[in-house]
């Protein structure tokens, strides 16, 4: 069948679509239609069914045979160890580990905080939960006690799960410590706290709070799979919106399995018993998705990989894994091979290692330069696939259904929409665009399986921020395009969202930060353009009047303030002080012309604006960083 005739079916017949695709789930009771209409633009997918995740990603493989067969290989250059797991492993390891859980409480429906670095006993936490039905919310170590402490509050975990340590190229990252300082700023506090010791970092344990991961499932019953609603949440992930205030990503159990099956021959186009990897972090969606539960789900072998593109030892890591452990597809985000190709632009690397086994390479988190793909493609000799997704989505919106039919590759656009998704240019005010017409991207309701349903306790946000600007669509936050052959290009935010390495920062958040500093009268932040990040943070500061202090001593205390409250994946290194920002008439800072002078681009002069000597200040400010670059 071609990819058209797909689509076509699922737009006849979405129900008919969505219930042949749930036939592929282990159900302990089947749903009785697909999709459950709640009113007000509010939809969930299977709502009556019973099903468990951890079932059917690791317990229905052991019955059907797979037992011996690899689940997790853990690839750690970062420690120098590979650890490989099989299903049945998995199945005792994750069921001990829920029975101990269970034991301190833990049920169907309690919240649990996940902390941990790319190692598989994260996995383990997070298929635990699932197994007894209880809701994780994992949080990236990239981030600061801060930001760890928010999400404490929000989601008002039983229990939290965490490592002593992870482990970043020159230095440890104290995951316990910041873990203690998150729950003494946090007002909720957990019950309790189970403590993965690493042999690099030992951590301190604090009394009848604090358990050892292996002292504690000592002697604990294996659980056994706790069937729940389709409509009970899965988890909840925490993204980054337009304030400080993270937005809690809800996923719903059923749609997200059946959806993420779906996905892993459609677009990844593996059968079970191949290898999957995705190189991401299981902070993020990515990690969610397709390092953890979408190649488990069907039966794949995952790879969690600890460690680097680059220095890890050297920018021919990625290869060494693919052709060691056979990897089939391959997903990262383009930053990471613009990282390997700044180091090895030749591909002297990528040509020491057989790379028979692979099939094809996926990117997404970011938008893929086509320079980036060209290098990729001509290195490695493989066909190399765009996709675009988000958090709130879960898995593709726009890519290339290579299981179905490999289309053509446009470069800069990462292909078509997915079956679920009817994806939409609107202008301003909600009307379709022309085609080859640039305009907010929306998707018209219902969202397909496995993308978000709301967010955690708060509802009114979750309109707010996606339902209201388009009644009757999906407000995406981004800007594009749509071609005359239905290609989809991507193009920017429509918020102040940026995208730096691929991770989804909040440059609202950064500016919370600043102005909290007693020296700063007022701020802004902004993306600018980078070859390696696509792009970083850059923060101007105005200073309250009479501060004498010099003004790189305030930059400098700064910086190191974003870094510990948001964290070192902020990655926020450039600020100056400005004596104004450049203005709307009605005060609205120009963020968007401070980009293009930034970025070297041409601009036009805003006709609203206050002051237009203003941009001369931001100019010379922008040239003592370096920039235009
Ligand atoms: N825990 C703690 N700190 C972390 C971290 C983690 N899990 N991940 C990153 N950091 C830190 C880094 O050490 C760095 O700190 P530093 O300022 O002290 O150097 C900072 O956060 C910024 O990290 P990053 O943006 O990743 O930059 P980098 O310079 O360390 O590496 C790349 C650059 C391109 C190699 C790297 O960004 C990369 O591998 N990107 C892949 C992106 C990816 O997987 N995205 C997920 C979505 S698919
Ligand atoms: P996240 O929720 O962290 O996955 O970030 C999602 C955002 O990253 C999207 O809304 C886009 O702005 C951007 N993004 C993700 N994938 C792509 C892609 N393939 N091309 C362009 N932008 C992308």
């Amino acid at each position: 069948m071609a990819y058209k005739d797909v689509y076509a079916a699922w737009q006849a017949d979405p129900e008919k679509f969505w219930m042949e695709a749930a036939e592929a789930i282990d159900w302990d009771e089947k749903p009785s239609k697909a999709l459950f209409e709640k009113g007000e633009h509010m939809f969930e997918w299977f709502a009556d069914a019973r099903v468990n995740t951890c079932w059917n990603a690791v317990d229905r493989h052991v019955e059907a045979g797979r037992g011996p067969q690899y689940a997790i290989i853990h690839d750690s250059p970062i420690t120098g160890r590979t650890h490989k797991i099989t299903y049945s492993e998995l199945r005792n390891r994750v069921a001990t580990l829920a029975g101990a859980l269970r034991a301190k409480g833990v049920e169907k429906g309690d919240v649990v905080i996940i902390y941990m670095p790319m190692v598989p006993e994260a996995l383990e936490a997070m298929l635990a939960c699932a197994r007894l039905g209880a809701i994780h919310s994992v949080v990236f170590g990239g981030f600061a006690a801060n930001e760890l402490a928010v999400r404490i509050d929000d989601a008002k975990p039983k229990a939290i799960l965490a490592s002593s340590c992870g482990i970043e190229p020159g230095r440890i990252v104290h995951y316990k410590p910041l873990l203690d300082d998150a729950i003494e700023q946090s007002t909720h506090k957990p019950e309790f706290c189970v403590i993965h010791q690493r042999e690099q970092e030992v951590a301190h344990m604090i009394e009848g709070r604090d358990f050892g991961w292996h002292s504690f499932q000592y002697g604990a019953t294996p659980a056994e799979c706790v069937p729940v609603e389709g409509n009970h949440p899965a988890y909840i992930l925490y993204t980054s919106g337009t304030t400080g205030q993270p937005k809690g990503v809800v996923r719903h159990t059923a749609g997200h399995i059946v959806a993420l099956n779906w996905t892993m021959k459609n677009i990844y186009n593996v059968d079970p018993g191949d290898v999957f990897w995705a190189a991401s972090d299981v902070g993020w969606v990515v990690g969610h998705s397709y390092i953890c539960y979408g190649p488990l789900i069907h039966g794949n072998t995952t790879v969690v990989f600890e460690g680097k593109p680059v220095g890890t030892p050297d920018a021919g890591t990625f290869w060494r894994v693919i052709s060691e452990h056979k990897v089939k597809s391959f997903f990262t985000a383009p930053t990471a091979f613009r990282a390997v190709k700044r180091e090895d632009p030749t591909g002297e690397l990528v040509a020491k290692y057989d790379l028979s086994c692979l099939n094809a390479i996926y990117l997404a988190g970011e938008r893929a330069d086509p320079d980036t793909i060209e290098w990729t493609q001509r290195t490695t000799g493989k066909p190399v696939y765009d996709h675009w997704w988000q958090t709130e989505t879960g898995w593709t919106i726009a890519g290339n259904p290579v299981g179905i039919e490999a289309l053509p590759v446009k470069l800069g656009s990462p292909t078509v929409a997915m079956p679920g998704y009817d994806v939409q240019i609107l202008d301003e005010g909600g009307h379709p665009m022309p085609t080859g017409e640039l305009g907010a991207i929306a998707v018209k309701l219902p969202l397909p399986p496995g993308t978000l349903p709301t967010l955690w306790n708060a509802e009114p946000r979750f309109r707010k921020s996606y339902l209201e600007h388009f009644p009757g669509y999906y407000e995406t936050g981004d800007a594009g395009m749509i071609d005359e052959d239905g290609y989809l290009y991507i193009m920017a935010r429509t918020d102040d969202v940026i995208n730096v390495a691929g991770h989804r920062l909040s440059t609202g958040a950064m500016e919370e930060v600043l102005a909290s500093h007693p020296d700063v009268a007022e701020c802004a932040v902004i993306g600018v353009s980078d070859a390696l990040k696509g792009q970083l943070p850059m923060g101007f500061l105005c200073l309250n009047a009479g501060t004498n202090k010099p003004h790189e001593e305030v930059v400098k205390e700064c910086i190191g303030l974003v870094r510990s409250k948001i964290g070192p994946v902020a990655a926020f290194k450039l600020a100056c002080v400005v004596d104004r920002l450049p203005k709307t008439r009605s005060g609205k800072i120009l963020r968007g012309t401070m980009v293009s002078i930034a970025d070297g681009k041409d601009y036009k002069m805003p006709a609203t604006i206050d002051d237009p000597a203003i941009l001369d200040e931001i100019k010379e400010a922008l040239s003592t960083l370096g920039y235009p670059a």
